[in-house]
């Protein structure tokens, strides 16, 4: 971290990897608090049993936006199940995310062809040396044989896992885009098939980079996606963002963030929910949708997870959890390629549980 008055890193993006111990220090903080379950976010950040709990108000954020991700991935897979096929999922900027191990220890875990994670080198060569070093990760990656370190040590490959260093701001047509395409996979092919339906992550990444950048990032994956078999290509996506801040709560945050020299362009353009389907659908996404984190928790989250969240921690400060909450939002967006013979996908997406 780069706490205000220190000198400006020579390195531009340090601070932008600097936001991944953010977020995995909040995970570890709401999984140790009870609100999330994850047996894997400990061995991937150092000293984890003496880090410090978050307060009640961010304990809360993370739990929420966590949640809300579980239910749009866990959704997917079970669309999988019903349409008998298996899925793959690539998530972009992971940082320390532990979804696939949290996969593949439960229920949908047949259901999933590859899981593929991208970040920046440094942030990738830290979480390859973190999964070798952990039994439990490692034991989940299959058959010892088939798991690779590559890239010299900034990746990893195994059946289904892989890991893999990238700037996400470069032009995917060649940077991202041909070793996803390329004979990169441990069986020999290519790690992605259009043929197969796709979930691309986006955990608050793409408030760091231009929204040029993340718009041909989009639009590659849509114009993969249409390159699938005659049933057609299936792509999901779903993005978590700040957002809303041209007012006086959102000037605070970009701010607070200016001061450790973290920059986010990313966020600039998008003042509305609107304004977030619309990236998705201006991409060539077929359907679009998105809620701010305040409307899913009122409306979006099951009664039983909001009492069982209630009685974990006293939270005395509701007004500014509900003014925090409203500054995030989760989009999420189905592009199709033959809508008439993939209906059922068409219903993917957060469901209403309040009026
Ligand atoms: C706030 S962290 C989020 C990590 C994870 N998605 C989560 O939600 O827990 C942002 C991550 O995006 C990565 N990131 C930001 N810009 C990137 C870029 N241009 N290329 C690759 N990764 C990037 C950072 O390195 C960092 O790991």
């Amino acid at each position: 971290m780069f706490p205000p008055g220190h000198a400006q890193p020579q390195d531009p993006d340090a601070p932008i990897r600097a936001t991944d111990n953010d977020a995995a220090l909040a995970r570890l903080s709401a999984v140790k608090k009870n609100y999330l379950q994850d047996a894997f976010v400990k061995d991937l950040v150092p000293r984890a049993h003496l880090q410090p709990s978050r307060p009640p108000l961010i304990n809360i954020g993370t739990y929420v936006r966590s949640h809300a991700i579980d239910l749009l991935v866990g959704e997917w897979l079970q669309m999988a199940k019903a349409s008998g096929t298996k899925v793959q999922i690539v998530s972009l900027g992971a940082g320390s995310d532990t979804r696939f191990w949290r996969i593949e220890t439960g229920p949908a875990k047949d259901e999933l062809a590859k899981y593929i994670e991208v970040d920046f080198t440094e942030v990738t060569t830290k979480k390859a040396m973190a999964i070798r070093k952990s039994k439990q990760m490692n034991s989940l990656l299959g058959d010892p044989e088939k798991v690779q370190v590559a890239g010299g040590g900034t990746g990893l490959r195994s059946p289904k896992y892989h890991l893999i260093p990238a700037d996400l701001r470069m032009p995917p047509t060649v940077s991202l885009g041909p070793v996803l395409t390329a004979g990169e996979s441990t069986e020999g092919g290519p790690l992605l098939s259009p043929s197969l339906p796709t979930l691309i992550i986006f955990e608050c990444v793409l408030a760091y980079m231009s929204p040029e950048a993340s718009a041909r990032l989009l639009r590659w994956f849509v114009d993969y996606s249409s390159t699938g078999p005659e049933e057609g290509g299936i792509l999901g996506c779903l993005v978590y963002e700040m957002f809303n801040l041209h007012d006086a709560f959102g000037r605070v945050m970009v701010s607070n963030l200016q001061a450790r020299y973290v920059s986010i362009p990313g966020a600039e353009p998008f003042t509305t929910l609107e304004s977030l389907s619309k990236r998705l659908t201006d991409e060539g996404f077929s359907a679009a949708r998105a809620l701010t984190l305040r409307e899913i928790r009122r409306a979006y989250i099951e009664q039983s997870e909001l009492e069982r969240i209630s009685k974990l921690e006293f939270l005395d400060e509701t007004e500014e959890l509900d003014l925090v909450l409203e500054h995030y939002a989760i989009s999420w967006g189905l592009y199709l390629q033959n809508p008439g013979s993939s209906s059922s996908w068409g219903h993917w997406g957060l469901k209403q549980q309040r009026l």
